[in-house]
């Protein structure tokens, strides 16, 4: 049976077997990634930023003969911002090529149409049977990004010291637990904003705004997902030169996250990119021990990027793709199929 859900009113029993789907997708498809955790994750599925929603499905078994709640053997989300929805699915592999996957897709689909959205954008992860999957039902591939994962055991933590001391005259590089603090969030912003039309089409798109990081913060932690921060301060002007971001889910506090690394056009060219990396990664070391690996995506055309992160020891792991599609024409096809 498949039935809108809330997460935040959903029984910890139910929280408790969609983590079991997440987990067996996660050792079909991705067996290399650390199983989630429960920790924080009815707030992870509830919580969203201002002016968006996520609405959610699962496909539920029937009620065992003693009442007990059947498990969940399939979810859909869709998190309404802008004008796209952007869509995540999951069915447990126990029952997959049985129409689930496009069934839960059509559920979706229809609710973004009626809420006069235009497009449904999904993250499709290379070399999973997601990738048909969506091909299948029309979504064509709009940008690929390649994953690369560093695992710490492997670094070099006397050469990283090192790195993360190169960085030319007249920069501070500074260590932010948390996020920036409330002083710097308007030269934050505005570093961000620099790359703003690099991206421009993303499904995720970057805080530039002062309030808008404001609130993504906020979000992060209400989410369970701290955020750290290394900035290079040009000590000049008092803008902010360069930024990394590492978040570290309460989901899966072994792997994190690498997010947004910018160094202002002006700056370039002073070790900025190679320094805070380093350094992030020496504070991470003490700041977070359980963890044993990061993980960053890049677009293939961003080279610079790609061979700071080589010289740091991260490995290229696998393309991850957005695709997207016309709702209309979505809901069309699959009425039409049905
Ligand atoms: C992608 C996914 C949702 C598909 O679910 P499903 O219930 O098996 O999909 P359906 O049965 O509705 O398949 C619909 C169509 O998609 C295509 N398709 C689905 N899986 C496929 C596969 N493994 N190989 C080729 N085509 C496939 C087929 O055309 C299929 O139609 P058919 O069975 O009549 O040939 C499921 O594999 C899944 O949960 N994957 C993980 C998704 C994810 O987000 N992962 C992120 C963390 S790893």
């Amino acid at each position: 049976m498949v039935r809108e859900w809330d997460p935040r009113t959903a029984s910890s029993a139910e929280i408790a077997s969609l983590l079991d789907t997440l987990n067996a997708v996660l050792a079909a498809d991705l067996p290399q990634d650390p199983p989630w955790r429960e920790s924080s994750l009815r707030e992870y599925l509830a919580e969203v930023m201002p002016g968006e929603r996520r609405i959610s499905w699962i496909a539920q078994e029937d009620p065992d003969v003693d009442g007990s709640p059947g498990a969940i053997l399939g979810q859909v989300h869709v998190l309404l911002l802008g004008n796209i929805g952007v869509l995540e699915v999951l069915v447990h592999p126990s029952v997959r090529r049985s129409g689930l996957g496009r069934d839960l897709v059509l559920r979706a689909a229809r609710r973004v149409y009626q809420e006069g959205f235009e497009s449904i954008g999904v993250e499709v992860v290379g070399d999973t049977p997601a990738v048909a999957f969506y091909e299948s039902l029309g979504f064509t591939r709009e940008y690929v990004e390649t994953r690369s994962v560093l695992d710490l055991a492997g670094v070099d933590w006397a050469e990283l010291a090192e790195m993360s001391t190169g960085v030319g005259a007249g920069y501070r590089v500074q260590f932010h637990p948390g996020g920036p603090p409330d002083e710097l969030i308007d030269a934050y912003a505005r570093a961000k904003a620099e790359v703003r039309d690099i991206e421009d089409g993303e499904l995720r798109p970057s805080s530039y705004d002062p309030q808008r990081l404001r609130d993504s913060l906020d979000c992060l932690h209400r989410r369970g997902m701290k955020p750290y921060i290394v900035l290079a301060l040009h000590e000049q002007t008092g803008e902010v030169a360069g930024l990394t971001e590492v978040v570290v889910p309460a989901q899966h506090p072994t792997r994190a996250d690498q997010y947004d690394t910018i160094v202002v056009q002006d700056h370039r060219g002073y070790g900025i990119d190679r320094a805070i990396k380093a350094r992030m990664l020496l504070e991470l070391r003490s700041a977070e021990p359980q963890l044993t690996e990061v993980q960053t995506w890049n677009a293939q055309a961003n080279e610079a990027m790609l061979k700071v992160n080589a010289e740091l020891g991260y490995r290229t792991d696998r393309d991850w793709c957005e695709y997207s599609v016309d709702v209309a024409e979505l809901v069309h096809r699959l009425d039409a199929t049905r």
